[in-house]
C-alpha cells in the first residue's frame, strides 16, 4: 500500500514539473500575436456600444490577471516542493503575459476602462490578502481560473470580434495548466486539514461562487449586448468546475476534505436556478419571473455599491 502511495505521489510530482516544461515550450509572444491579429483583421472594428460592453467584461479579466500574477508569485515563493514551485513560477510568467496582452487589447478598443465591480474586488482582494495557501490554490487555481476558461470559450464561441475570438485560445491553453497545478497539488495540503478548517474552506468556496454569480448578474446587460448567453455559460461553467474538482478525488473515489465537489444528480437544481435567473436567449419569460429578475438586478446593484463602499 505504502509503495503504491509513493508511486502515485511521484507520478503527480513529475506531472507538476512537466507543467513547467510544457509552459516553457508553449510560451507565446504576446506582442507579436496581438499585433499579427490586429493586422490580419484590419484593427478592432466594432460598434461603440459593443466596445463599451467588451471593456466592461474584459476590464474584470484584466484585474483578474493582475491578481493571478501576484497570487502565483506568492505560490512560487511559499510552496515547498520544488516541482510545484516550478509550475507556479511558470504561471507567474504566463499571467504577466496575459495582463499586458489584455491591457494592450483594451487600449486598442479605445474606450474608458471601467472600475472593478464590488463582487470581483471582494473575491480578488480576499485571495490576495489571505496567508492560507489552501485558500489561494482552491480559490484562484480551481474556481476563478475555471470561470475564466468558461468565459474565454463563451467569448470565442459568440464570435463577438475576430481579434478577441482568435486571442482567447492562447489564454485558455495557459489557464488549463494553471488549473492543473491546483488539481495536482491541492490534495496534499487538504490532507492536513482538521474538520473545522475543512468546514471553513467549504464556506469560503460557497462564498466565492456566490459572489461570482452576483458579479455576473451585475454585468448581465453587457453580456447580452455582446450576444453571449449566460445560461449556456453557467451550465458549462458549473460542469467544468465539477469535473476539475473531481480530478482531486482519491483512487477510491473519496472527495478531498474542505471541497464541495457537487453531485451530477443535483444538476437539475442548478439548471432550474440558472433558467430562473439567466433565461436562455429567446425563451418566453412570464411576468412573475421578470419581476424576480428585476428584484435581483436591483439587489445586485445595491450589493455592488455596498461592497465598493466597504472596500
Ligand atoms: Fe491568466
Ligand atoms: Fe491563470
Amino acid at each position: 500500500m505504502r509503495r503504491d502511495y509513493l508511486a502515485e505521489a511521484e507520478k503527480k510530482y513529475a506531472k507538476l514539473e512537466r507543467l513547467y516544461h510544457v509552459g516553457a515550450r508553449q510560451a507565446w509572444d504576446g506582442k507579436q500575436v496581438l499585433g499579427d491579429l490586429i493586422k490580419k483583421h484590419g484593427g478592432i472594428r466594432l460598434e461603440p456600444a459593443k466596445k463599451r460592453a467588451l471593456a466592461e467584461i474584459f476590464s474584470t479579466i484584466l484585474w483578474g490577471e493582475l491578481a493571478a500574477w501576484s497570487i502565483s508569485a506568492d505560490l512560487a515563493l511559499q510552496l515547498e516542493d520544488t516541482e510545484a514551485k516550478m509550475a507556479a513560477t511558470s504561471q507567474v510568467f504566463d499571467e504577466a503575459r496575459h495582463f499586458y496582452v489584455m491591457r494592450d487589447y483594451l487600449l486598442q478598443l479605445d474606450c474608458e476602462i471601467p472600475p472593478l465591480d464590488g463582487y470581483t474586488h471582494t473575491v480578488l482582494t480576499e485571495l490576495l490578502d489571505t496567508d492560507r495557501l489552501v485558500d489561494k490554490l482552491l480559490g484562484m487555481q480551481l474556481i476563478v481560473e475555471s470561470v475564466a476558461v468558461t468565459l474565454f470559450r463563451s467569448v470565442a464561441k459568440a464570435g463577438v470580434e475576430p481579434v478577441i475570438s482568435e486571442l482567447m485560445p492562447y489564454f485558455e491553453r495557459d489557464e488549463a495548466r494553471h488549473v492543473g497545478l491546483g488539481v495536482l497539488y491541492l490534495p496534499k495540503l487538504l490532507a492536513t486539514l482538521g474538520p473545522i478548517e475543512a468546514a471553513r474552506l467549504k464556506l469560503q468556496q460557497l462564498k466565492i461562487v456566490t459572489l461570482i454569480g452576483w458579479g455576473t448578474h451585475l454585468k448581465k446587460r453587457h453580456f447580452e449586448t455582446l450576444g453571449i448567453d449566460n445560461n449556456d455559460g453557467f451550465r458549462r461553467g458549473l460542469r467544468l468546475n465539477r469535473e476539475v474538482l473531481m480530478g482531486m478525488r482519491s483512487a477510491e473515489g473519496e472527495d478531498p476534505p474542505g471541497v464541495l465537489v457537487g453531485d451530477p444528480r443535483l444538476d437539475f437544481v442548478n439548471d432550474w436556478a440558472i433558467d430562473l435567473f439567466f433565461p436562455r436567449f429567446g425563451a418566453v419569460v412570464p411576468g412573475w419571473q421578470r419581476a424576480v429578475i428585476g428584484v435581483v438586478d436591483n439587489l445586485s446593484r445595491v450589493g455592488d455599491r455596498a461592497l465598493r463602499l466597504a472596500a
